[in-house]
């Protein structure tokens, strides 16, 4: 018991804060992913991704990246990501990076009733607002034009309750101005559930968008990422089921799905970005691979493959950002055994929360050996009492 409670304390004293990185684009289609293994990334635009190694894009002022749920967004118009959760001791925050001064600020933000920690937001293109659903209640966040912080807090708005229900978990993307719900109770495979944004108004009947051949995208929860476009509002995102079984891409101007090869990491905790050209996963054990998409050609992208980023998988290793988030499971042995157990990634969490089932979220690189070897000191240590008593 003795030996238990220290080696579990030891570990507790050790562990490192999770965090969850994002996988997100500049303006120029640079794919950045922020907070991996305790660094920011320039892997460059899609003809670099697979060779090479990503820049460090490091700078003072960035968010720490241990939040939970972290997410990140692209203002197309201002050339700025926004970064929401990337700091667990300010939930309520918006980071925001200014692509082209390189630099971070933190924007305050009143909550009002909304709640940071359980939510789902797509940032509407052309007004540059957030649009959360949290709870079952819609709501609002002006960023402005926004490119570095402003000394006044900005608010979240209270819309209305949405017709979902309270329990709905929200499946949401953006194309043409309108918010698109995904997997709505009630709603049928193949259909979406719209707000029309500028109205500001729920369709009170969903929308069909059927896979050429007779299928459908299923009913069920998973994550999606709007494709961009050269100028102009999305008129495509990406729906990648929870199990990872395809990539769908539905189109909005034509009604119409594409099903496309799923991504070869099946897990329900990755996250994923869009370019114009490019879907990427960002999966939890920290490994970043791409689809490659072609606007309007459905043959091409029918025959389309996943790939490795490579430049990032060189800068930061898949295996040695996660963390050993098991470890205080059993102690002795344990330290070795959760190194780098995460590769499969499978079901895990985004959030980085430290579920017991290992693993996942990614904590620093050098952190993760460091709390390796620490683990093993830990380990040691206990050995070392032990033997003392
Ligand atoms: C993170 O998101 C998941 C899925 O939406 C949710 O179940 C979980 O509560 C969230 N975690 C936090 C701390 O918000
Ligand atoms: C930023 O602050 C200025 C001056 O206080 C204000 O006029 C402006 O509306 C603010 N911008 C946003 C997006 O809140
Ligand atoms: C797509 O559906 C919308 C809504 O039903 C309709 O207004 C639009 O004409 C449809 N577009 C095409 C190309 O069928």
């Amino acid at each position: 018991m003795f030996r238990t409670l220290t080696l579990v304390s030891l570990l507790n004293l050790v562990l490192p804060t999770f965090s969850s990185p994002c996988a997100v684009f500049d303006a120029s289609f640079n794919l950045y992913v922020l907070g991996l293994g305790g660094k920011d990334w320039n892997a460059g635009t899609q003809e670099s991704w697979t060779s090479g190694t990503a820049a460090d894009a490091t700078v003072s002022g960035r968010p720490p990246f241990d939040g939970t749920n972290t997410t990140c967004y692209l203002a197309q118009f201002y050339n700025a990501i926004y970064v929401m959760n990337g700091d667990a001791s300010k939930p309520s925050d918006v980071h925001i990076f200014n692509v082209g001064s390189k630099s971070w600020s933190t924007q305050s933000v009143t909550t009002g009733t909304f709640d940071p920690s359980s939510f789902n937001a797509i940032l509407d293109h052309d007004t540059n607002v957030f649009y959360a659903l949290s709870k079952g209640e819609l709501f609002f966040l002006d960023m402005g034009s926004l490119i570095t912080a402003n000394s006044s807090a900005v608010s979240w708005v209270d819309v209305e309750k949405s017709p979902f229900g309270d329990s709905y978990d929200p499946v949401m993307a953006l194309a043409q101005n309108h918010v698109h719900f995904l997997d709505v109770p009630g709603t049928p495979a193949g259909d979406a559930n719209i707000f029309v944004i500028h109205f500001s108004f729920f369709q009170p009947d969903p929308q069909s968008y059927p896979v050429s051949g007779g299928s459908t995208f299923p009913a069920t929860h998973g994550q999606t990422a709007s494709f961009f476009q050269t100028s102009g509002v999305q008129q495509e995102f990406a729906f990648i089921p929870d199990d990872g079984s395809a990539t769908y891409v539905i189109n909005v101007e034509t009604n119409t799905t594409q099903a496309l090869a799923g991504p070869s990491t099946k897990d329900a905790g990755a996250t994923y970005a869009a370019s114009i050209t490019a879907l990427v996963q960002l999966d939890s054990a920290g490994a970043v691979s791409f689809l490659p998409y072609t606007e309007g050609d459905a043959s091409t992208n029918s025959q389309a493959k996943w790939s490795s980023v490579a430049n990032v998988a060189a800068a930061v290793p898949a295996g040695s950002t996660s963390s050993s988030s098991s470890a205080s499971a059993s102690g002795s042995k344990g330290a070795t055994s959760t190194h780098g157990a995460s590769a499969t990634g499978s079901g895990a969490s985004s959030s980085g929360s430290a579920s017991p089932t290992g693993g996942a979220s990614s904590g620093s690189n050098s952190l993760a050996v460091n709390i390796f070897s620490l683990g093993l000191v830990a380990v040691g240590s206990v050995g070392f009492i032990a033997s003392l008593i």
